[in-house]
């Protein structure tokens, strides 16, 4: 069992006894979590399958292997001896986690944790059949003849999920009961998955009436870990798969915002550990409150807090992390972000080009991941804007995005 600390020091990069963190993943998240803890003091390590990733910018040293080999991993980790490591994104080979949580590692929230959050399957047992969180309706299958005993389960419209993927890739909603059609569809699903899985989930299509990110936190406190929970954070993605605008606070009624921190906390204290969770729930036409899935780390969408709260999704999570405590985040203004994507094939050293009219919108401000080539549908950057309230901070937001090209 790995044992809590509450820290009440702070210390000296690269000199005498850092703090060390090991990043698990680079991306524009990991970048942010990087920047937090440089903040205070903590030596960075970060690790990623391609150089020059986000994150590695801020690092004190950077590694790049294969994240799914469970000896590339260990051997970064044993060779770092660091006090936390933070896995940032999901395609991290578990068994390594495992093995070095075994051996005395804090890895962030819990192995286990990481293991189930990152299979829809487990995921979804362990929220509907374990915690009890009301859920979409919901069936698995692991060939062409069960999709179609899956689907006819679940009803239509669906959506087949492969077991392991993320941002929307090998998504497939059917609309009807043609046999034929859904095999099509379970065949996509997997040859999109992250592995060789040939599991899926099927889930119930509902009609959305909103989606949130529920932001949910455990630290160290004075004599038990705390959980504790933001504002929900609000998103649409306009029929798209990938998250597009968000913003805090919610203008949905408090008893819609009261039910889904409960199923935020709920998930959260399931899973158990430390840090920040980005719990997905959504808000059907029908009115009813559903957990989708969490990310056991900070959100994409959680990316408006650098604008909105006191203490951003970053922030906390580092805090959380290094046993700090964590008092809740107020908001303090309203505010929105919108993620900026490319269409173009591999641009080497892309430039962001229309900042100028972007950045002339007061409240308005802009984070440049940095990433060294563009692929189709990749993110390069996220727009933030500060309002009087949502609607004038999300105008400000789209006004500021559609200046903005990647070239
Ligand atoms: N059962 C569903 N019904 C309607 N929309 C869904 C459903 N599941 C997912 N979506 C939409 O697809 C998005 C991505 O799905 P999600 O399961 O969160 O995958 P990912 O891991 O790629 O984020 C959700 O945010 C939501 O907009
Ligand atoms: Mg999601």
């Amino acid at each position: 069992m790995v044992s809590y600390i509450r820290r009440d020091y702070l210390a000296t990069p690269m000199f005498g006894k850092p703090i060390k963190m090991v990043l698990l993943g680079g991306g524009e998240l990991g970048k942010e979590i990087a920047i937090e803890s440089q903040r205070l003091g903590v030596e960075v390590i970060v690790v990623d399958r391609y150089d020059w990733a986000p994150a590695m910018h801020v690092a004190h040293r950077r590694y790049v292997i294969d994240m799914l080999n469970p000896v590339a991993v260990k051997s970064v980790v044993e060779k770092e001896n660091p006090d936390v490591i933070v896995p940032e994104i999901e395609a991290i080979s578990y068994e390594a986690l495992e093995d070095l949580e075994s051996k005395g590692f804090l890895v962030i929230p819990n192995a286990k944790a990481v293991r189930i959050a990152m299979n829809r399957i487990e995921l979804r047992k362990f929220a509907a059949e374990t915690l009890g969180v009301p859920t979409t309706r919901y069936s698995f299958a692991e060939n062409p003849d069960e999709a179609v005993d899956a689907c006819d389960k679940v009803g239509y419209p669906c959506l087949i999920k492969p077991e392991m993927s993320s941002s929307g890739h090998g998504h497939v909603k059917v609309v009807e009961p043609n046999p034929n059609i859904v095999k099509k569809a379970y065949e996509y699903a997997v040859s999109h998955a992250r592995g060789r899985s040939r599991r899926v989930i099927v889930e119930e299509f509902i009609q959305l009436e909103t989606e949130f990110t529920v932001l949910t936190y455990r630290y160290v406190g004075d004599s038990a870990v705390v959980t504790e929970v933001c504002e929900p954070v609000e998103h649409w993605r306009y029929g798209k798969y990938h998250y597009i605008e968000s913003w805090q606070p919610s203008k949905k009624s408090r008893e819609i915002l009261g039910k889904a921190k409960e199923i935020g906390i709920k998930v959260a204290n399931g899973l158990g550990g430390l840090g920040i969770f980005g719990v997905e729930v959504f808000l059907g036409k029908d009115g009813r409150i559903l957990f989708s899935e969490v990310a056991p780390r900070p959100h994409d969408t959680g990316m408006v807090t650098m604008a909105s709260q006191e203490l951003s999704e970053f922030a906390i999570h580092v805090r959380a992390v290094l046993g700090l405590p964590v008092p809740k985040p107020r908001i303090l203004t309203p505010a929105a972000s919108i993620a900026i994507y490319t269409d173009k094939e591999n641009i080497w050293a892309p430039r962001i080009i229309g900042v100028y009219e972007a950045l002339k919108i007061e409240g308005v401000d802009i984070r440049v991941f940095g990433k060294p080539f563009t692929y189709r549908d990749r993110r390069m950057a996220v727009v933030l804007a500060r309002g009087r309230d949502i609607d004038e901070a999300l105008e400000k937001a789209r006004k500021a995005a559609s200046y903005i090209v990647v070239e």
